[in-house]
């Protein structure tokens, strides 16, 4: 056996053209921490994008990426977009993102989430994690027995649970919002409404619309899970490829994001576009253009499936489940301002929700240039957020 081991210079695993620092300048992030624990098979990547509001909050996503590079686009693409969402729906929280990199099914131990968990500790409250793609409320147990700042808990462990039922509450909100836009009513009653997925967010989607008498079409890769929807919601059933090209009033993504691309877009025969799922528009800008061209009102889907995040923050400062409504209530006002600016200012609706995000963060910003006898204690920056829980 040869023990030798071999010596390799970091610089050799560069890609040449892979420049994070001028990533980190253009997407403007904080912090980026690469945690290392080869002994536990741990490789992860914390991601804070902005502290401005609060403590930055976003899920841990545990994803096989095929390389290191694509685990750090994602989570700065991620982190950032969690600043855009908490800023937008009015809550005092920053932007961040967590990955693992790791093959969910097979890579997953005890003490590779405890591990994290003490990242995550390190940080202090400047990062608060809950559960993302990849992650179990098991692996959220084993990151919460080494850091308290964890939200997103089961309900028994005195968390608030699954988002879902609040999230597609919001997307309703957003949608009915959308409606009274484009229709002069918020009336979904015989409306055609297409939803692509039937998992958590469609499936209480799909009951809130149907009892206001919408024609409803589902979809699912798995049939199954779409069948079960319908026969709830007396939704009709349509092949996953169908979706896009059915005549409809109200197309709604609830699936996977990048739907709405170049080779779906011309296919899409809708006056509205309103769903739960993130990152829907392939290309922001073009996109967003795109859709302007073709008279389609897009509800942004930060603003709209905001739902979920609120229902996290409001974990933090003692569960509420009527509170969490109640704020998903307003994504319906939130909606109704960004087509307002959107308007006025003759940009995108994806557009309008950015700037009125950033105008947010800077005013809030400004606001800490004034003394007060909080400052320099002040609850603002992550304590008012956690019960004790040590
Ligand atoms: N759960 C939340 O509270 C929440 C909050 C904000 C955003 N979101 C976003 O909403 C979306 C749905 O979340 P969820 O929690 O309901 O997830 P889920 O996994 O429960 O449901 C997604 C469903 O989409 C189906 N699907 C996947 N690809 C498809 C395709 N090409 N065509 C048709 N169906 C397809 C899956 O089979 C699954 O049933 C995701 O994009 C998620 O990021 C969810």
């Amino acid at each position: 056996m040869n023990n030798t081991v071999k010596k390799v210079n970091p610089a050799d695993t560069m890609d040449e053209n892979f420049q994070l620092f001028s990533d980190l300048t253009h997407m403007e992030h904080e912090q980026i921490v690469f945690c290392s624990k080869p002994e536990v098979g741990l490789k992860a990547i914390i991601a804070i994008h902005n502290t401005t509001l609060g403590p930055a909050l976003g899920g841990t996503r545990m994803w096989n990426y095929s390389t290191e590079k694509e685990a750090i686009r994602d989570v700065l693409r991620l982190s950032r977009g969690m600043t855009y969402k908490a800023a937008i729906s009015g809550l005092n929280l920053g932007g961040g993102k967590a990955v693992i990199i790791g093959d969910s099914q097979k890579d997953k131990s005890e003490s590779l989430f405890r591990a994290f968990g003490r990242y995550v500790d390190g940080l202090g409250g400047r990062y608060i994690t809950a559960e993302d793609v990849g992650i179990t409320e098991r692996d959220m147990e084993w990151i919460f027995a080494e850091t308290k700042f964890v939200t997103g808990l089961p309900k028994e462990m005195g968390g608030s649970g699954n988002p879902s039922p609040v999230t597609a509450y919001g997307v309703y909100m957003g949608m009915k919002a959308a409606a009274h836009r484009a229709y002069g009513s918020d009336s979904l009653s015989g409306k055609k409404i297409a939803i692509q997925g039937a998992g958590s967010v469609a499936s209480h989607l799909a009951g809130y619309i149907s009892k206001e008498g919408a024609e409803l079409y589902i979809t699912d890769i798995f049939k199954e899970k779409a069948n079960k929807v319908a026969k709830l919601t007396g939704a009709n059933v349509v092949a996953p490829d169908d979706i896009y090209t059915l005549n409809m009033d109200i197309f709604s993504p609830c699936a996977l994001g990048g739907v709405v691309n170049d080779d779906t877009i011309g296919y899409l025969k809708c006056d509205i576009i309103a769903g739960g799922a993130n990152n829907i528009l392939d290309d922001e800008g073009k996109h967003g253009d795109m859709l302007i061209e073709k008279g389609i009102l897009y509800a942004p889907d930060y603003v709209i499936n905001a739902g979920g995040i609120m229902n996290v923050a409001s974990e933090l400062e003692g569960y509420n489940e009527k509170l969490s409504m109640e704020k998903a209530s307003r994504i319906y006002d939130t909606i109704l301002k960004v087509f307002d600016y959107s308007e006025q200012h003759n940009i995108t609706t994806i557009a309008a929700s950015n700037r009125i995000a950033e105008e947010r963060i800077k005013a809030i910003a400004e606001v800490g240039n004034i003394y007060s006898s909080k400052s320099h204690f002040s609850k603002r920056k992550g304590e008012i957020y956690l019960r004790d829980r040590s």
